[in-house]
């Protein structure tokens, strides 16, 4: 038995795969194309376990994925893989499409092709996990009721439609030929591992280097934040115990104004860095808006919670004040992600290998 993982060298992939062989040494096959927010460091920890596979390369690459399957045959498919940052595909949503629309069609097209050989008894356990966002129902009001599986698609960023058009395609591979899959709509993440280009880490990283702090707008977007193990964990079990051709909404009660995180952000570097002779809140500076600025997410958790007994472990400020200490005190990892060498170092290590 073995899982195939995709994107796993990503900050909520990786962190997936760091809990799993804290759970199981059920082996698993990592396959991502390391993009500048593929980090094989993330990984280091797992050098040496053979029950770790990684394989370079892309979801798309159909000769490749074909060969994956044939060769470890694993029992289900975490779908990660995707470009991820909604201001990169404001400025160029091409690799969005490519990725997450035309990467996700070919490999979910290629297990198809493989599951459909399998004897029906594995037929019958094979799951295929697609990780996607709340980000695909578009924008709440201030007192609309949050986002459940029945909330209409209305994405609006490049990003969101890519994304709601891989749910679409999974959707439809299920209805129409029976694959065992399952969508997860998960809030916004953060944790250790998350490349800081994303809202908690820029802050943290800007603030200790004495940047300004940049909010968009009047920083009074809502976002309903989730520490990324409880996403982990919420995923575990829906891979467990989750019913093929549902959608489970993934969300940690945790609705904050970006300012608010901003905000909490700089009073926990306060307390760590006390030594600062100004409030780092002072760093704060309000920057002209993101078009298209989606206003307020937040998600009805009800169902995996009725279903599947899934409850958040951390409170955004237990979760905040726990990623705040794992950035300071992995500097190194910072620094490696941040510089040019680490672009190097990748080209260099991974070019093509399976290892
Ligand atoms: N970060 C969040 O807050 C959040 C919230 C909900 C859902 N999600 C979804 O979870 C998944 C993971 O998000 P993340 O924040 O870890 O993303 P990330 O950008 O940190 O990581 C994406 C990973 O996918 C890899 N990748 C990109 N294109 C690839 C390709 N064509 N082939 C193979 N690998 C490729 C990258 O190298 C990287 O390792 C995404 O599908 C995202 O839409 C993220």
């Amino acid at each position: 038995m073995s899982i195939l993982v995709t994107g796993g060298a990503g900050f909520i992939g990786s962190n997936f795969i760091l809990d799993w062989f804290t759970q199981s040494d059920e082996p698993l096959v990592n396959l991502d194309k390391l993009t500048y927010a593929g980090n094989p460091a993330n990984l280091a920890g797992l050098e040496g376990n053979p029950a770790h596979t990684f394989a370079h390369g892309d979801i798309g690459d159909r000769d490749l994925v074909r060969q994956l399957l044939e060769k470890h045959a694993p029992r289900a498919i975490v779908h990660f893989a995707a470009e991820s940052h909604v201001d990169r595909s404001i400025h160029g949503p091409a690799e969005f499409i490519r990725t997450n629309v035309v990467g996700s069609f070919r490999l979910i097209e290629e297990t198809r092709a493989w599951w459909q050989k399998l004897p029906q008894e594995n037929r019958d356990a094979f799951r295929f996990l697609h990780v996607s966002t709340d980000e695909v129902y578009g924008s709440l009001g201030p007192r609309d009721p949050a986002f459940s599986e029945a909330s209409p698609y209305a994405p609006n960023s490049p990003y969101a439609a890519s994304k709601a058009a891989s749910d679409h395609l999974v959707r439809a591979w299920h209805h129409t030929y029976g694959l065992p899959a399952i969508i997860t709509n998960c809030s916004n993440n953060y944790g250790p591992y998350q490349f800081p280009e994303k809202l908690i880490p820029l802050m943290i990283l800007n603030a200790l280097a004495g940047r300004p702090l940049p909010v968009y707008g009047d920083g009074a977007n809502v976002r309903d934040w989730l520490h990324v193990q409880d996403h982990c964990a919420a995923i575990r079990e829906v891979l467990a115990r989750g019913r093929p051709g549902e959608t489970y909404n993934i969300g940690g009660n945790g609705e904050k104004t970006n300012y608010e995180v901003v905000r909490a952000v700089c009073a926990l570097l306060d307390e760590a860095r006390p030594h600062r002779k100004s409030p780092h809140a002072e760093l704060i500076a309000f920057v002209k808006d993101r078009p298209g600025h989606d206003r307020r997410y937040a998600i009805d958790a009800t169902k995996i919670s009725r279903e599947l007994g899934w409850k958040p472990a951390e409170t955004f400020e237990s979760g905040l004040r726990k990623t705040v200490a794992w950035y300071l005190d992995n500097p190194e990892w910072v620094a490696h992600v941040t510089s040019g060498a680490y672009r190097k170092w990748i080209e260099l290590n991974y070019v093509n290998r399976e290892s």
